[in-house]
């Protein structure tokens, strides 16, 4: 059984992470950090193997430091938070971290054909669309995709109501358009890549491992 706990517990996807963790036979839910709950990451810490966070950008980086520098391995799906923050706070601690600005199949294999495609066709730009109470912009999603395609590539941010996490890649060249496009419609579509992550975090070649794809293929 691995022990787990989640930050950002009563959050959208916090809660449907606890739910996931709760229902998985080789998971155990060990504690639920959230001020709205009344408790803190540093609560939590010593009941869990991995903590995983749901938060915000501005405390994503604070609790995965707290992770790390007290040997948890932490898998992290919270974008726009710093980056090099995490690979310094990573390479000073013996546990691991592991981060994907996706953790849908669909939005890995769209962000791979786009980066493929880029290498042939002329012009790209994205459009990501999000619900209404997404805190950044752009997405972690569609600035990843971008920067894995050849070019400069615009990002175009929407953010409405009845949206969940959606993104098209258009590509352009001589008389003609590619549309590669991923939908959900749900926050389940999230929770394989997450349950893959906190399997797989303890024994990755190196920290911090940043993309579902990597977990995906090999
Ligand atoms: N990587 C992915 O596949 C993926 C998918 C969906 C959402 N996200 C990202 O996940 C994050 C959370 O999204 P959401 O829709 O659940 O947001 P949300 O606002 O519903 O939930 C965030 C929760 O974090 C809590 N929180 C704030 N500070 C905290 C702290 N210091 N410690 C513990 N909890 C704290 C808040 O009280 C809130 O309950 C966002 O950054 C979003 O972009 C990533």
């Amino acid at each position: 059984m691995i022990r787990v706990a989640v930050a950002g517990a009563a959050g959208r996807m916090g809660r449907l992470v606890c739910q996931t963790i709760s229902e998985a036979d080789d998971l155990t839910l060990s504690g639920r950090a959230d001020p709205e709950l009344g408790t803190t990451v540093s609560d939590v810490l010593s009941e869990c193997e991995v903590l995983v966070d749901f938060t915000t950008p501005d405390t994503a980086l604070d609790n995965a430091r707290a992770a790390l520098e007290a040997g948890v391995h932490v898998v992290i799906g919270t974008s726009g938070f710093d980056m090099d923050g995490l690979r310094e706070a990573a390479a000073s601690s013996d546990a691991n971290a592991f981060f994907a600005p996706n953790f849908a199949i669909g939005a890995v294999l769209m962000m791979r054909f786009a980066a493929e495609a880029s290498r042939v066709m002329e012009r790209a730009e994205i459009i990501e669309l999000h619900h209404a109470a997404k805190l950044d912009a752009p997405s972690g999603t569609a600035a990843r995709t971008a920067e894995m395609m050849e070019g400069d590539v615009p990002i175009h941010s929407v953010r409405l109501p009845g949206l969940v996490a959606d993104q098209e890649v258009i590509l352009g060249d001589v008389a003609q358009t590619l549309t590669i496009r991923h939908v959900t419609t749900d926050r389940t579509s999230f929770m394989p890549g997450v349950l893959l992550a906190i399997r797989r975090v303890a024994d990755l070649p190196s920290s911090p491992v940043v993309g579902l794809e990597h977990l995906l293929f090999g």
